[in-house]
């Protein structure tokens, strides 16, 4: 089973406007032409209109968002919808990331609420998982990986689990500059690939990609890259310098 690869550049609370439209003025010209596998660029919700307006002229990239509502409309101040972010023209959403975990108090059933919400307006999640250290060190790395995913994606059916992408993310390697060797995310992704396998069956758990994040770095992406498991990245620190995505972007695919 080959899986095409899919690089995601996970912008956080990075990049204006302007600074979007300088990264992509450089980004564009650095983007290999030939053997392009997928390639994803999730700027802050304020950015993507003028990411949208840059790309208009390279369908190869497309457009995420970092979050979204569980609702559809109405009376939720300060949130935005997922018919919006189709409108803004996204065809991704990260969904789960662990700073929306730790830090905003994102549970598994509003994380599934949104993967729910996601599917129905036709965005295709990026569903973040991913232990912290103490928790490896602990040995629950698999009961944490296997309840996140059955929580995150309760309800969803085989069809729609088929093209979700699944972005393993142990949190002691999200922005610290340690990267899980090659083999501990590999064992990781094979696991997680075991967990889906049991939920929807092992074809479909043979098509599901996962992504690597944690400090991927032009440096470490082919290794990661070589990986079987591993079938792309979500890029941090990393994606916000347009020459240094680029590169990850030629290690991950050609
Ligand atoms: P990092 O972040 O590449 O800066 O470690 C990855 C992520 O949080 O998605």
């Amino acid at each position: 089973m080959i899986r095409n690869p899919i690089i995601a550049a996970n912008w956080k609370m990075n990049m204006t406007p302007t600074e979007t439209e300088k990264f992509f003025s450089v980004f564009l010209k650095e983007l290999p032409t030939s053997n392009l596998r997928d390639v994803v660029i999730a700027p802050p919700f304020v950015s993507l209109a003028k990411a949208a307006d840059m790309l208009m002229q390279a369908d190869s990239v497309k457009l995420s968002a970092q979050n979204m509502s569980q609702e559809a409309s109405g009376a939720f101040t300060g949130e935005i919808s997922a018919a919006m972010l189709l409108d803004l023209g996204c065809r991704y959403v990260i969904l789960g990331h662990s700073e929306r975990r730790s830090l905003y108090g994102e549970d598994d059933v509003v994380i599934n609420k949104k993967v729910h919400a996601a599917l129905a307006a036709g965005l295709i999640p990026i569903l973040c998982i991913g232990e912290s250290l103490e928790q490896r060190d602990g040995g629950q790395l698999e009961s944490v990986l296997s309840t996140q995913l059955e929580g995150s994606l309760a309800n969803v059916s085989t069809d729609a689990a088929k093209g979700i992408i699944i972005a393993y993310e142990p949190v002691w390697a999200i922005g610290t500059g340690r990267t899980a060797s090659p083999e501990q995310a590999q064992e990781t992704q094979a696991y997680v690939r075991s967990v889906l396998s049991r939920l929807y069956g092992a074809a479909a758990s043979e098509v599901i990609r996962i992504q690597y994040g944690g400090s991927v770095k032009p440096g470490n992406a082919a290794e990661l890259i070589s990986q079987p498991d591993i079938d792309g990245f979500l890029v941090g620190g990393a994606s916000l310098d347009p020459v240094s995505f680029a590169e990850i972007v030629r290690a991950g695919c050609c």
